[in-house]
């Protein structure tokens, strides 16, 4: 199972969004995915239809630890190959009590649960809120490759060098975890979005192995109106509107990724 993990300490720049696509198109692909939700917010519960507000949520258990067997924690989708562990607010007192413990293995609470499910998927999509907290770190101890998707507009850019240097501390308990690049999400061809392409492209071409700041873009998501106009759908786009360019974006990006066609 090889487990990748949507990262950006900023909010808005469709990590959620991307994760709902990057899970479906890998499903599109035949792939077996696990949906991990790793934001209170449960967001991606919602768009998977799996959101409870009421009960302590499966993603709080897995990180106090109150579980025995993964079926607890794991529920299917309305899509056969698409699992998910889902979040709500419950997760915020899990992430308290937790710290309040601090002791015993406080980072390795979901590698105690990907230890025994490594073969019953192919990807493992985790979504995460927009800060580092004791979940995340978790998260960052069973994933194996960070995407940080952004928006190339304003100065969402300044928050990439956070994002690296996060991961380059989370290397202390999980070595083989690696930045593979940036998701340019939403992107409008204005001169303000094409001057912060280029500058993340060039950052690439300065491209320094021993230095954090090396991005490379593995695609970029059009923005669509499509998606501007169902935010509150929340379903996977291809969905409702299949041709709209987000949608194609998602695919080819999803493909490229993978090395695999449908
Ligand atoms: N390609 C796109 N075109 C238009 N709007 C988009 C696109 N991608 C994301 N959005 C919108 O951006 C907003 C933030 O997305 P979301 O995934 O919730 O961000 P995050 O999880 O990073 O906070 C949502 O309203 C979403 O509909
Ligand atoms: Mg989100």
């Amino acid at each position: 199972m090889k487990v990748i993990n949507l990262l950006n300490m900023k909010g808005g720049v469709a990590k959620t969004f991307s994760a709902v696509n990057m899970a479906y198109e890998l499903w599109r692909s035949d792939y077996k995915v696990l949906v991990l939700d790793n934001d209170k917010q449960g967001n991606i519960s919602r768009a998977y239809r799996r959101y409870d507000a009421e009960n302590a949520a499966p993603v709080a258990k897995l990180l106090t630890g109150e579980w025995s067997l993964p079926e607890e924690l794991i529920q299917a989708t309305d899509y056969d190959g698409i699992d998910i562990i889902t979040a709500n607010m419950s997760l915020f007192g899990a992430v308290c009590s937790l710290m309040r413990e601090n002791s015993g293995d406080i980072t390795g609470r979901y590698r105690r649960l990907f230890g025994k499910i490594c073969d019953k998927y192919d990807y493992c999509i985790i979504d995460n809120p927009p800060d580092i907290g004791i979940n995340v770190v978790n998260a960052l101890a069973v994933s194996e490759e960070v995407i940080v998707p952004v928006k190339v507009d304003e100065d969402a850019l300044e928050g990439l060098d956070i994002v690296a240097e996060q991961i380059e501390d989370a290397k202390a308990i999980n070595p083989s975890l690696t930045l593979k690049g940036v998701l340019v999400t939403s992107y409008q061809k204005t001169d303000g979005e094409a001057a912060g392409l280029k500058w993340l492209e060039r950052e690439r071409e300065r491209g320094d192995s021993s230095c954090c700041r090396k991005y490379p873009v593995l695609g970029i998501i059009r923005y669509s109106m499509k998606v501007a106009e169902n935010t509150f759908l929340r379903k996977p786009i291809y969905e409702y509107s299949p041709c709209c360019g987000a949608a194609q974006d998602y695919k080819k990006f999803v493909t490229a990724y993978t090395g695999k066609g449908r």
